[in-house]
């Protein structure tokens, strides 16, 4: 037998163990708690979820090779996951972020070749190397921010050369760091100032040179699309979506982000996507759509803030039975943060999520945002032994005490990764 890790003594264990699939209304609002819970990890695995009082007869006279970590006065609950990020990128855009104070939309700088452009230079020129460099930075911030699993697109190579780099890159931050990392395809992020003329020329090659690139290599398992007036309409992202789920892939879609009921959420309700993502202007037909197909709903406040935009409706989400996820969106432009729990301040604080609403969000909800479901997201025996503890004595005082990082410590398959 391995040796075990033994949680012990929390004031709140969140088990998340409430359902099954993604949780959606009331389900939402229910986290399972366990009053002076302890977990016991083996193997990297939970082998035991409940109380104190049973914990120590599970263990029986094992407690000689057990290491225990004292969670007393303290919430535990699953490693937050992270179901949205362009992690892999280099350069930064700082500047950007003052032109829209002064007024200047996101899409102009687009269109102007800079934004996500911008960014599509620098990672060119980036060596395979130094992007990993760059992002292992921010994956141990991200780690230090509670999150043990995230997502991670490319989108900012936009050449079949590129874009294999960047999602090599990501297979190599899953090897090296201790946080998992799920990749995605998103060669339409942007069409590049070398086809500007001729779009429709880069969704063929997104489509018959990309894609099946990808696929032959196995780097991905999602394909996204930036659906979005200016940059890949319906017809277009429809096209390239469904071109990936031929091959295989899960598709997701950014939609409704800038433009006005643009449709992207109807899009993906109709494709069957496992996830719509940003849905600022989401219309209550898409809405419904979403709730009928089982598309989860990926919410971002963080980019709403930053781009000086109102949030999405995550209330008339919720209330209307679609299942919502948090992310960080952590990219360089729209949302150069790693911070989950600044995420879900905002969440509460924007739109109006309740303090439980917001942990099934970036827990169990986000990782069936990223079909790992069955893995992580809740804590119980037969899933990963990845746990978080917060320095607070009650779930609802991580919404009260907002703008702090509370992480006290973070288990990362039964490893002790930040202390
Ligand atoms: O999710 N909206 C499109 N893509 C990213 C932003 C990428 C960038 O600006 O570099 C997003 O917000
Ligand atoms: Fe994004």
């Amino acid at each position: 037998m391995g040796k075990l890790t033994y949680v012990k003594s929390a004031s709140q264990l969140l088990c998340m163990d409430t359902g099954h699939g993604p949780r959606t209304g009331k389900g939402m609002s229910m986290l399972g708690i366990i009053a002076d819970g302890s977990v016991v990890i083996e193997d990297g695995m939970i082998v035991f979820a409940g109380s104190d009082a049973l914990a120590a007869q599970f263990l029986g006279s094992r407690l000689g090779d057990v290491e225990v970590i004292d969670a007393s006065g303290k919430v535990v609950a699953p490693g937050l996951v992270d179901p949205h990020t362009h992690v892999v990128y280099a350069g930064s855009r700082e500047n950007e972020l003052e032109l829209r104070l002064q007024g200047e939309k996101y899409t102009d700088i687009l269109k102007r070749g800079g934004g996500i452009l911008n960014t599509a230079r620098s990672t060119r020129e980036a060596s395979e190397e130094e992007l990993i460099r760059q992002a292992l930075v921010r994956l141990d911030r991200f780690l230090l921010h509670g999150v043990t699993t995230i997502e991670a697109k490319s989108g900012y190579g936009l050449t079949v050369k590129d874009e294999l780099k960047q999602l090599r890159a990501a297979r190599e931050l899953d090897r090296r760091h201790p946080i998992d990392v799920v990749p995605t395809f998103m060669g339409a992020h942007a069409v590049p100032e070398e086809y500007r003329s001729y779009p429709e020329s880069y969704v063929d090659l997104v489509i018959e040179e990309m894609l099946p690139a990808v696929a032959e290599r196995g780097l991905a398992e999602y394909c996204d699309v930036f659906c979005e007036q200016g940059v890949f309409d319906i017809a277009e992202s429809g096209r390239i979506l469904e071109a990936a789920g031929r091959l295989g892939f899960k598709l997701k879609i950014h939609a409704d982000e800038i433009a006005e009921n643009f449709g992207g959420a109807e899009l993906a309700a109709k494709l069957g996507a496992v996830s719509a993502e940003h849905l600022l202007k989401t219309s209550e037909e898409g809405i419904r759509a979403l709730a009928k197909s089982g598309t989860i709903a990926v919410l971002l406040p963080g980019t709403a803030l930053f781009l000086l935009e109102r949030a999405a409706d995550a209330r008339s989400m919720i209330d209307g039975g679609v299942a919502v996820a948090l992310s960080t969106d952590c990219n360089p432009g729209s949302s150069p943060t790693v911070s989950m729990p600044f995420v879900m301040n905002a969440a509460c604080l924007t739109m109006r999520m309740t303090p439980a609403e917001v942990l099934v969000a970036s827990t169990i909800n986000a990782a069936y945002a990223i079909g790992r479901g069955d893995e992580i997201g809740s804590i119980e025996t037969g899933k990963r032994g990845d746990l978080v503890l917060f320095d607070v004595p009650n779930y609802r005082q991580l919404q009260y005490y907002y703008g702090m990082n509370l992480v006290h410590t973070v288990i990362k398959n039964g490893r002790t990764v930040v202390k």
